[in-house]
């Protein structure tokens, strides 16, 4: 079966899915007998673009990796079903393909493609960038799209840290998905581990260490570099936020502890209501005098379902799991009614981590639309003699 992609947000992540799409697009094909294919690609100031019969989307990354438009002011299309022109669009109204937002943008792509939204074959995917206050622009676009009749599937911490309850009831009224998987350790599974491999198993409370900027720094700082050194580290890296300021400050750690308590402890809470703690250039003495100490100072997030969800600083016992964990590395300890306490553990994480994130999120979504012929195919066994 064929599922239409709506890509919102075409940055670092969304324009690594399309390379993990190309890549894998065999094994969808012969596994889970799924086609993905890209009809629409919404920025901010790169362009807007839409073709029913599917873009190069690849064509389009490159040129916005290079620090071009996919928008270079071609004329407006009608609809058309071959693949776009670079630069034209196809779905445009009258204003040549200019949408007031991109919450606009998705209306329209679901209009022009209303078989794939009401046959369950349209996704928006969305990777754009995350406003700590209010969890905006995606919060819009998850409605947006739920209302459009298309699934919602997003890389972004605001849907589920901001408003995960009205956007669950929102997607259950509307018979479609909302899934995030990558708004917490990326494509490590957290959300649908719980969600559809532990039936029956009620999560009791939380503990881990889930900001990679923040861990990387304090290990740095623990073996004698300074804040601004360890930092401009991982901005060099490319692995703090743009605004180092939702790392170090705890907003990052907070909006997923947000989401974490939403989804996994029916919490109503935002980021904003979270008791938060970060790290600034005096922590390096106190990570120093805790590991000479034999412990460990590590920014540690907590939920439960008898206290509030918190971020703070916490010296470790050398003993503890989230005391081991060196440079970007992060873990999640779940502590549950039925199997006790056990721990999801991150040693490294890129890009295609999180873009598989958005793939399982698709296919999780492709195996409900399709039943079996989704599910991966297993070999078959082979024939031994016959048992008596
Ligand atoms: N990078 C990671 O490793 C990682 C890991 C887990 C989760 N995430 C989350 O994934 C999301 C994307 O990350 P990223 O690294 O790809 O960010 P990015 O490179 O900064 O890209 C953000 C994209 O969002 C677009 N955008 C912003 N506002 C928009 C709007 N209103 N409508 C349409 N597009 C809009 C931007 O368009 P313009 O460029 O035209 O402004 C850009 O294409 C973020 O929420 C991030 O927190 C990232």
């Amino acid at each position: 079966m064929t599922f239409d992609l709506v890509l919102v947000g075409f940055g670092n992540v969304a324009r690594r899915f399309v390379g993990l799409l190309h890549e894998q697009r065999r094994r969808l094909s012969h596994d889970y007998d799924v086609t993905l294919r890209i009809v629409g690609i919404a920025t901010r100031r790169h362009g807007q673009l839409f073709s029913a019969g599917g873009l190069d989307a690849r064509q389009f990354a490159a040129r916005v990796a290079a620090g071009g438009l996919i928008d270079t002011g071609g004329p407006a299309e009608s609809t058309h079903s071959g693949p776009a022109k670079a630069g034209h669009y196809s779905a445009s109204p009258a204003k040549a393909g200019h949408y007031s937002s991109s919450a606009a943008f998705i209306g329209d792509v679901a209009d022009r493609c209303a078989a794939a939204a009401r046959q369950r074959r349209l996704i928006v995917v969305e990777t754009t960038t995350l406003d700590i206050r209010r969890g905006e622009p995606a919060i819009g676009h998850v409605r947006a799209s739920l209302a459009s009749g298309a699934h919602v599937v997003t890389a972004n911490k605001g849907p589920a840290a901001f408003a995960y309850r009205s956007l669950a009831l929102a997607a259950e009224r509307a018979g479609r998905r909302f899934l995030f998987e990558g708004a917490v350790m990326d494509g490590i599974p957290v959300f649908n581990l719980v969600r559809d491999t532990l039936p029956g198993v009620r999560v009791t409370g939380f503990r881990g260490v889930v900001n990679s900027t923040t861990n990387y720094m304090l290990t740095a700082m623990e073996e004698g570099r300074s804040y601004q050194t360890a930092l401009a580290e991982m901005q060099a890296r490319g692995i703090a936020e743009a605004d180092p300021s939702l790392d170090v400050d705890g907003w990052d750690a907070a909006a997923k502890t947000s989401a974490l308590a939403n989804v996994l402890l029916d919490a109503n809470v935002t980021p904003q209501s979270i008791a938060r703690e970060g790290i600034a250039p005096e922590t390096a003495e106190r990570a120093r005098a805790a590991t000479g100490a034999g412990r460990r100072l590590k920014l540690v997030v907590r939920g439960s379902r008898s206290a509030p969800p918190g971020v703070g600083l916490e010296e470790l016992p050398a003993d503890d799991l989230l005391a081991s964990l060196e440079h970007q590395q992060n873990a999640l300890i779940l502590q549950t009614d039925l199997l006790g306490e056990f721990a999801i553990v991150q040693r490294g994480g890129d890009l295609t981590q999180t873009a598989y994130a958005l793939l399982s999120d698709i296919l999780a979504i492709a195996r409900e639309t399709t039943g079996a012929r989704a599910t991966r195919r297993s070999p078959m066994p082979a024939r031994r003699g016959r048992s008596r």
